[in-house]
């Protein structure tokens, strides 16, 4: 996924450009680059690898650079083409007088660049991105018209695109346009902004306007004309930019990650104070009715990616549990290639933090076409996602910074968890007094999610000990198996560290040939469980093999174990809601180990917060 942003007004140009990319770096950070109209020609600046580098090309000739009213920037996370200099955006016209910035992918560039490259155009880049420029100039060529040529080219291309387009010979207006990637117009005082995300636009515009697939929009200083893709012009509602510049500041916090770690406790406390108001009354989802979300539904199918997809394995096993439905889990890149059984009868459950990730949205678009009645679960309510269901959950966490989901995941799992009472409730699945219960246990979590924070020392400390390893296996059962696997994915992709989640009844299967004494093991013990005296047996024979031990349990007197190295404690509570607080102390071991390694905890390397390519 990459960044794109544009700006027409009378401040300095490229310092609107470079604060709107600062914000939305966490969309990718293999390049950066702005174009600038600047009296009359347009100025392209470009560099590879993180922003910071753009700063110091720009610094070298800001002094030539006037202050100007147009430009647009881009920061790029690779698709088509390495992270080079020849592939960062803005990507420019043969006769220099045309630039772009795009976000997605082209699915037909080939065949049109083949046919551009006939009539004369000179290509200097491996990305399909280029093939837009020269379409674009080669229909202005012949109609004299920005708008016109960008109308009767984005009409031959496939795909997904956001494009911001500039000419020299129009500077009173930047072209935005949207097709199946996000776009949003930002309105200010004489002045507008157009940017990928609305974090991009804190601080700067008044209002926004969300631009819908198959838009585009003609942005000039003190106007903004919305069309179709057939020149139909389209009305718009503007909506108040409700973002403060707090929601994206550190607010003293080293990262990003560990801001929103502590941010949970608050962000589960108002999910509860919204739905779960009064626990003898019944769960309140924003509009979801339960009964009508399941009328007709024989099963239910969760689809997702990544750390969402972590949070499906633990919501099958709570459905299972509480609704006593049959309930899978699949991959959404998986998905969209294997035979499935989804009909009119199931509910698809697609979860998606950023609600753009391209799989989970092609597997939906899949599912929805087979008849499937769709609920997506994304914290963003003004994504691609909403567009691909028939009802929404919201995850309420907030802007998610940090490429690594950590709020988002406790977020999707009390959503998750909340949706499965309210299923049970409906449906009367369970006994009400075990309801009730299980609804006062989960008003405690916020409680039990600081109680762990407050210790978080002992955690760094465990850290510390364990940073040098190289390697790290995690294991659990039930359904903290999930837990293990996103313990493993959180410490892999920002430490770069090799972490694998394993069900523990499975090490003996073949895994346990790993172990040594370079080979950390972190286990998940929760007392009460059925399978708490084998997670005992599998740490005996783990510890037979010299692998150093990390438990994560409520047990403290595991620490007079000696087969245990450390033990991470946390708050008792029922299995079934264990994962909220296991999640915890994973999330915080991650975070200190790569932070001692002196990783990029924000912006780990090769990963973007939304993969918007499939
Ligand atoms: C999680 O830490 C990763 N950043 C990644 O696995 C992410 O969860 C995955 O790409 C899915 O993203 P989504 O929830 O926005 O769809």
């Amino acid at each position: 996924m990459c960044g794109i942003v544009g700006y027409i007004g009378n401040n300095a140009v490229e310092e609107v450009l470079l604060d709107g990319l600062k914000n939305l770096e966490y969309r990718g950070y293999d390049s950066a680059g702005v174009a600038l109209n600047d009296n009359g020609s347009i100025d392209v600046f470009r560099a590879e690898g993180k922003l910071n580098n753009l700063y110091d090309v720009l610094a070298g000739v800001r002094a030539r650079v006037h202050h100007s009213g147009q430009g647009i920037g881009h920061i790029r996370w690779a698709t088509h083409g390495g992270a080079t200099l020849d592939n960062a955006h803005p990507h420019k016209s043969n006769d220099g007088k045309l630039a772009l910035v795009h976000n997605g992918i082209i699915e037909n560039f080939e065949t049109l660049k083949a046919q551009l490259q006939q009539k004369g155009y000179h290509f200097f880049s491996q990305t399909d991105t280029e093939t837009a420029v020269h379409l674009i100039d080669d229909e202005y060529k012949q109609c004299g018209s920005l708008e016109a040529a960008v109308i009767r080219a984005v009409n031959q291309l496939k795909g997904a695109f956001a494009f911001c387009i500039m000419h020299q010979n129009e500077p009173d207006k930047i072209i935005a346009v949207r097709k199946n990637a996000p776009l949003i117009v930002g309105l200010g005082h004489d002045e507008n902004f157009i940017a990928s995300d609305i974090p991009a636009l804190v601080g700067k515009a008044e209002k926004i306007i969300y631009l819908d697939d198959n838009e585009l929009a003609i942005v000039r200083q003190n106007d903004v004309t919305v069309k179709n893709f057939n020149g139909q012009v389209i009305s718009k509602r503007a909506e108040p930019l409700s973002l403060e510049p707090e929601a994206i500041s550190k607010r003293g916090y080293k990262h990003f990650m560990l801001k929103e770690i502590n941010e949970q406790p608050d962000i589960i406390r108002g999910q509860l104070a919204l739905r779960l108001p009064d626990v003898n009354r019944p769960v309140v989802l924003e509009g979801i009715n339960p009964a009508v979300l399941t009328a007709g539904i024989r099963r239910v199918e969760i689809i997702a990616c990544g750390t969402s997809l972590h949070a499906a394995a633990v919501a099958r096993y709570v459905m299972e549990s509480l609704c006593r439905i049959p309930v899978s889990v699949e991959a959404a890149s998986e998905y969209i290639y294997q035979p499935h059984l989804t009909d009119a009868q199931t509910l698809v459950v697609g979860i998606s933090q950023s609600g753009e990730t391209a799989d989970t949205l092609t597997a939906l678009k899949q599912a929805r076409a087979a008849g499937a009645r769709i609920l997506a679960l994304t914290n963003r309510e003004d994504s691609s996602i909403v567009r691909c269901a028939d009802m929404v959950l919201p995850l309420k966490a907030g802007i998610e910074v940090s490429v690594a989901a950590t709020k988002s995941y406790t977020a999707q799992l009390m959503s998750l968890y909340l949706l499965a009472l309210s299923i049970a409730e409906a449906g009367k699945t369970l006994p009400a007094e075990e309801i009730l219960s299980l609804k006062r246990e989960l008003l405690q979590i916020p409680a039990k999610l600081e109680e762990i924070l407050s210790n978080s020392g002992e955690i760094q400390q465990c850290a510390l000990k364990f940073s040098s390893f190289k390697n790290f296996v995690f294991m659990a059962r039930g359904v903290n198996l999930a837990s293990a696997l996103e313990g493993a994915l959180k410490l892999k992709e920002i430490s770069y560290i090799n972490a694998n989640g394993y069900a523990a009844g499975e090490l003996k299967h073949g895994p346990i040939a790993l172990l040594d004494e370079h080979m950390p093991v972190v286990a998940v013990l929760i007392p009460g469980s059925q399978t708490y005296d084998k997670m005992l047996s599998n740490c005996e024979e783990v510890y037979a093999r010299k692998a150093r031990l990390i438990a994560v349990s409520p047990v403290e007197d595991l620490r007079q174990k000696a087969m245990f190295d450390t033990v991470l404690l946390i708050p008792h509570c029922r299995e079934i809601f264990s994962p909220l607080l296991v999640n915890i102390p994973l999330q915080l071991l991650a975070y200190y180990i790569a932070d001692n390694l002196g990783r990029e905890v924000d912006q780990p390397r090769n990963l973007a917060k939304s993969v918007t390519v499939e």
